[in-house]
């Protein structure tokens, strides 16, 4: 078995350079099953929060299904953040969509601006979890839910997925982990899922 390509995948936690352009766009193609297994797990609302949106995909499809939805797009790159944005031309144009570089755990968004967030793939890169999905839930609306979807499992993974969370240094929680800081972090009817087949895991709740 060859290793992974490093190359291609360098700036996962921050896309940079063409590498990174490369990157969001692939992954604008290939997240998609997770992205709608993630979907499955919560009920969208009117005002939609996406942390590390990438290239934006997630908010695309959504928009697509939720024409009453208003959708922001949130991410420390300004590669994904313009390249987001030049994706959803018509929809950010129409006021519909917008895109921000930001990240947590610093949101600049008031407490309980949306009914709905979520991270896809993300939460392994952010400075502190914890924190992070703290400042979710305090930008998410009383009753709000919020979900993430991750296809890095801590325990779970095998030899190349673990090289690569070596090499960039990504900390990807177990199951049981990321049920003990969605608890941590105030969430309420905190689920978690474990997809055996693709080995995925969701966890899901509400502010
Ligand atoms: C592997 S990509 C996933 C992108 C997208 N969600 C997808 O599934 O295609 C991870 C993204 O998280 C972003 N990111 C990393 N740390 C972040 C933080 N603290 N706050 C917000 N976004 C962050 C990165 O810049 C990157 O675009």
């Amino acid at each position: 078995m060859t290793g992974p390509d490093f190359s291609k995948i360098e700036t996962a936690g921050c896309p940079a350079g063409d590498a990174g352009r490369d990157m969001i766009l692939r992954m604008n193609r290939e997240h998609g099953p997770l992205r709608a297994w993630g979907f499955a797990h919560i009920p969208v609302g009117r005002a939609v929060l996406d942390v590390g949106c990438g290239a934006g995909a997630a908010l695309r499809e959504l928009a697509e299904l939720h024409p009453e939805a208003v959708l922001t797009g949130c991410d420390i790159s300004p590669l994904a953040v313009e390249t987001a944005t030049s994706l959803n031309e018509s929809y950010v144009k129409a006021g519909r969509m917008r895109f921000l570089r930001c990240g947590v755990p610093d949101l600049p968004f008031a407490d309980g601006a949306f009914d709905t967030a979520f991270s896809v793939e993300s939460l392994y890169f952010w400075p502190d979890q914890l924190a992070g999905l703290r400042e979710i839930r305090r930008v998410l609306a009383p009753g709000g839910y919020f979900m993430t979807a991750l296809e890095m499992v801590g325990g779970m993974m095998d030899e190349r997925q673990l090289a690569i969370v070596a090499h960039l240094k990504m900390a990807c929680p177990t199951r049981d982990e990321l049920e003990a800081l969605m608890v941590s972090a105030g969430f309420a009817d905190v689920t978690v899922e474990f997809e055996p087949e693709h080995r995925w895991l969701c966890a899901a709740g509400r502010r």
